[in-house]
């Protein structure tokens, strides 16, 4: 079994993405900005979280909402100003919270300077800060290559009649990671904030920067099926993933580790036994935690999900510190994937795992993906494929605070619509109902941070099924956990053969179960999970 001794901020503490231009409107301009945050910081504190991270805050055209940046060192207007930033900072830090930025090496927006350089002809010495191709001998792009958010993932470029590649949009051109002078600059890049004092990194689409050198086409994709992305068309074999990425994750790391307790966390969707690579080893140390997607993927299937834990802590290497993603701006939130109830079963799974939890805003209230009509959609995803459902503008509405105009996110006109529900599902109104998601949420994450068993003891499988999954958490010396979660609607029984325990519930996703003595067998609601402090367990 695998146990830290020493715990550092990261790995004690629960990470809560902000997406600011839907967090909080301080200027009635309908989009979330800096000094929204800033006024939210109480709010944050109580939940109970360590750190927070915010999607990028740059100077961007905003084709991919702030993906797209043109200025890595400087504040988008919209969001506010960089004294604003370090009054954020500032005060974050007082608040004895860390601020994490969102860095995107893989590409800049094609308004950076460094792309209209390289752009102006073949022979500028920026040329080579991106992947520029002749066509093939018939005109075509270079390879097969496809893009995330559709089509070729090539754009030709008439005025120097070459092709040049972009994973994501056309406005988002791959910076060219081959380039030493590229990693130069963005290393620069990573110091001026370090040196401002910002926590740690979230390195954006870290397994899409090194792309193989020789160009090769991707193969098919077998298990292809027509409602995916047509990225989904090929196997991102060349494209992503490559061995040349490890060398420069650790240069990456390297600095980071030039300042004490910074954090970088590394966007990666990949396979388990690939992810964890991306750990590095202990004399070429990379990310310090490579985020864990499954819980976002996997199908909500009791045996499947326990597996899959079983899996990734059998896959960590020694000294890497697990972690746990349920939810974030580019996926359907959990509410829409799972139900309302089951949503509640997930945050109890989420904070009682091994390994520091991510939450993403308004997850906590609840907050389900909301319709935005066609002709209000804004999301690049949801413009290039209609036909697929894949905007992601659902999961990035406006947070829900309470039942002034606009759930109070805004005095002007929000950027995206509201949930229509936000009168009854928001963060005042839940703050009042002992039965609301928030309170289960507060109340898990005051558990955690009490309890070292839960914050970092050991991870134990003890039994699944077809309806339910348990498992233990504890650190020697302390008082162990039986976690049990129903993942079903239908109730069921726990009652594991040879093993005799007694404790009492703690937490419950339904309350009136809470101080309730248990012996040897549990008998479990639909939808109920349960947090249980044992006296024995033998
Ligand atoms: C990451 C971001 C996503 C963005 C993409 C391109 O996956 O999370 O929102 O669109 O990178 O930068």
């Amino acid at each position: 079994m695998k146990q830290h001794q020493q715990h550092l901020w990261w790995q004690d503490g629960i990470i809560y993405q902000i997406y600011p231009r839907s967090f909080q409107d301080s200027n009635d301009d309908g989009i979330g900005d800096l000094k929204g945050i800033l006024r939210r910081l109480d709010y944050l504190r109580e939940l109970g979280i360590k750190a927070i991270w915010i999607s990028p805050i740059y100077p961007s055209p905003m084709a991919d909402f702030g993906y797209d940046i043109s200025d890595y060192k400087g504040i988008w207007p919209g969001f506010g100003t960089m004294e604003d930033f370090d009054e954020l900072l500032r005060q974050v830090h007082a608040a004895g919270m860390k601020l994490i930025l969102d860095l995107v090496p893989n590409h800049s927006s094609d308004e950076h300077p460094w792309f209209v350089e390289s752009r102006s002809s073949r022979d500028n010495p920026k040329r080579d800060w991106y992947i520029w191709k002749d066509p093939r001998p018939d005109g075509s792009p270079p390879n097969n290559w496809l893009a995330c958010f559709g089509g070729s993932a090539w754009e030709w470029d008439e005025q120097t009649k070459q092709y040049y590649y972009h994973a994501f949009l056309t406005k988002q051109p791959d910076l060219n990671w081959r380039n030493p002078e590229v990693e130069k600059a963005m290393l620069d890049i990573i110091r001026f904030w370090l040196d401002k004092g910002v926590d740690g990194f979230r390195i954006d689409a870290m397994w899409h920067m090194i792309k193989d050198e020789q160009l090769r086409d991707n193969p098919q994709n077998p298990d292809y099926e027509p409602t995916m992305a047509t990225y989904n068309q090929l196997l991102p074999v060349y494209s992503t993933d490559q061995p040349e990425m490890h060398a420069i994750v650790s240069r990456m790391r390297r600095l980071l580790d030039e300042y004490p307790e910074r954090l970088m966390i590394a966007e990666i969707y990949l396979p388990v036994n690939r992810l964890v690579a991306y750990y590095g080893a202990p004399h070429q140390r990379e990310a310090h935690l490579p985020f864990n997607f499954m819980l976002i993927s996997l199908p909500w299937e009791p045996k499947t999900v326990a597996t899959a834990i079983d899996e990734y802590e059998a896959a960590l290497p020694d000294d890497g510190w697990p972690n746990w993603v349920m939810g974030n701006h580019d996926q359907p939130r959990i509410t829409s994937r799972i139900g309302q109830q089951q949503a509640r079963v997930a945050a109890v799974l989420l904070l009682t795992l091994r390994g520091t939890p991510t939450l993403y805003y308004g997850d906590e209230i609840g907050m389900r993906d909301v319709p935005i009509p066609q002709d209000e959609v804004q999301d690049p995803q949801g413009l290039n494929m209609p036909e697929k459902n894949l905007s992601r503008d659902p999961e990035r509405t406006p947070m829900q605070w309470d039942n002034s105009g606009n759930a109070g996110f805004t005095g002007g006109k929000p950027w995206l619509r509201l949930d229509r529900t936000w009168m009854r599902v928001n963060v005042q109104q839940q703050k009042q109902d002992k039965f609301s998601t928030l309170c289960l949420y507060q109340r898990l994450i005051r558990l955690r941070q009490q309890e070292p068993s839960l914050m970092t003891g050991a991870y134990r499988p003890v039994y699944s099924d077809h309806q339910v999954i348990a498992y233990l958490r504890q650190s020697e010396g302390y008082a162990g956990f039986l976690i049990l979660l129903n993942l079903t609607h239908r109730p069921c029984y726990f009652r594991p053969v040879n093993i005799k325990f007694k404790g009492r519930v703690v937490i419950d996703t339904f309350p009136e179960q809470e101080s309730l003595q248990v012996e040897n067998t549990i008998d479990l609601g639909g939808d109920e999970a349960m947090v249980i402090k044992l006296e024995q367990w033998q």
